[in-house]
């Protein structure tokens, strides 16, 4: 694990964005595992402004999101499918048939997840998984109690993440109670972990996730047991870090290391 301390949310999301436009300079047809909420804003804007000033490519890139309301069409304003074609798709020049975003209007739910793992891995696994975390620590949404080793499927929102993403429907009432997700299995087996956190409500999921015990109360801690993963935070989410000493020593003393200037 890495966890590397930025100075601000827009800092840790350039730094961010170098590791996946490295990713995808190094493979042109590289697996994408993308992830929405407000969080990956910053780091799309980087990567839409490295396709347009330096022509970073993503015509051969393949992308598979984390997860999907379900009951919502992709045409919905809240919708995960919307959300990526106006924060990243409409800007690059990805490949529309090379998208895949979890169905949230499926009618056979089962069938579609079991499609969606094959398809991952017909892909080849995926290659740098985005995420970020909730304020209970779930990444995609692995909500407390999901097994670590569970893959996609349907998982019903726990009450803290309704009130949470209440923010983005016209009241809490209208956020989904079940979405389509990838399963903490699916996630591990990505080959590159980059989670995104900013500010002080994540403060107590960052400190449970990377300092925590390995729990299924908070899915996030899963990424001690993967062996490349990598934490992008602010010092608002690293407020309660107890070695937050030691990982900017770290940080600091490592050739080549990502750097907060
Ligand atoms: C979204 C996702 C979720 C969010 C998490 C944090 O695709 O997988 O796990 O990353 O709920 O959301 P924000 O970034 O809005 O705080």
């Amino acid at each position: 694990m890495q966890v590397l301390i930025y100075p601000s949310y827009e800092a840790l999301s350039v730094a961010a964005a170098e590791v996946i436009a490295e990713v995808v300079a190094t493979k042109p047809d590289a697996v994408l595992g993308l992830a929405t909420g407000s969080t990956p804003r910053a780091l799309y804007k980087e990567l839409i402004r490295m396709h347009k000033d330096e022509g970073l490519d993503f015509s051969h890139v393949r992308t598979f999101n984390l997860d999907e309301y379900v009951g919502l069409t992709a045409e919905h304003d809240q919708s995960y499918h919307y959300f990526m074609h106006e924060n990243l798709f409409k800007h690059i020049n990805v490949n529309p048939q090379n998208i895949h975003i979890p169905s949230g209007t499926t009618h056979n739910y089962p069938a579609f997840c079991q499609w969606y793992e094959d398809r991952i891995e017909e892909c080849g696994g995926i290659d740098v998984q985005l995420l970020g975390i909730g304020s209970d620590g779930h990444i995609a949404f692995n909500e407390p109690g999901s097994s670590l080793g569970s893959r996609t499927r349907i998982k019903t929102l726990a009450e803290q993440t309704i009130d949470d993403n209440a923010r983005f429907f016209k009241s809490k009432d209208d956020v989904p109670i079940y979405a389509i997700t990838m399963g903490v299995g699916t996630i591990l087996e990505a080959d590159k972990l980059v989670l995104l956190a900013s500010g002080d409500g994540k403060a107590k999921a960052i400190a449970d996730a990377i300092e925590g015990p390995i729990s299924a109360m908070c899915t996030a801690s899963s990424l001690q047991l993967h062996p490349d993963s990598l934490f992008f935070i602010d010092g608002a989410a690293a407020g309660n870090l107890e070695m937050r000493s030691y990982y900017e020593w770290i940080q600091a003393k490592m050739p080549g290391a990502p750097h907060p200037d």
